[in-house]
């Protein structure tokens, strides 16, 4: 299945200049769905992974699949101010300033093995903070998967050595 056929480009949103992937005509078509999270599974299968984190909002959308399949746990990432009880926060750069990500601060135990999921690897920022946040509570992180990567911000170089898998690429 060629995945790149239900991503929708939309041109000059969320403004000028910036040509949007849209997965939302992956989700709602099962086939297409099914397809691309059987391949992150393979992949965390492949790499042993026992907890899947992803960010919210997006990393909801195609970790949650991922580790039900697996039968394991799902962690959250979240936004500074929406989780309920003691949380890791790392800070990271936005286009103008800066945010602020959160995990509970059991959410990870040490020396497991964890696979961020996420829909898209653009500049790297938010996985790079990902990564902070489960080291900080001792988990290993075996992989990074995302359905698409615009290969012209250099995402991997931010997060170097960390292995990566990307199911679609762009150079735009
Ligand atoms: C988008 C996307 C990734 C991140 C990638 O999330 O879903 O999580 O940006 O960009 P980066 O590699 O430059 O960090 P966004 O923060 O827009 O929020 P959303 O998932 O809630 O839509
Ligand atoms: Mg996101």
């Amino acid at each position: 299945m060629n995945l790149k056929e239900y991503i929708t480009i939309v041109d000059g949103w969320p403004k000028e200049g910036i040509s949007f992937k849209d997965i939302t005509t992956i989700m709602d078509n099962g086939p297409a769905y099914k397809y691309a999270t059987d391949q992150i599974v393979s992949y965390a299968q492949e790499k042993g992974a026992e907890l899947i984190v992803g960010p919210e909002a997006r990393g909801f959308i195609m970790g949650c699949p991922v580790a039900y399949a697996l039968e394991i746990g799902f962690a959250p990432v979240r936004k500074e101010g929406k989780l309920p009880r003691e949380v890791v926060r790392a800070e990271y750069g936005l286009e103008y300033g800066k945010d602020v990500l959160t995990m509970h601060k059991d959410a990870v135990k040490p020396g497991q093995k964890v696979m961020i999921v996420d829909d898209l690897l653009a500049t790297g920022g938010t996985v790079e903070a990902t990564i902070r946040l489960i080291e900080s509570m001792g988990g290993i992180v075996v992989g990074c998967a995302f359905l698409i990567e615009l290969e012209e911000l250099h995402g991997r170089d931010k997060i170097g050595d960390y292995d990566v898998k990307t199911l679609i690429q762009y150079d735009v």
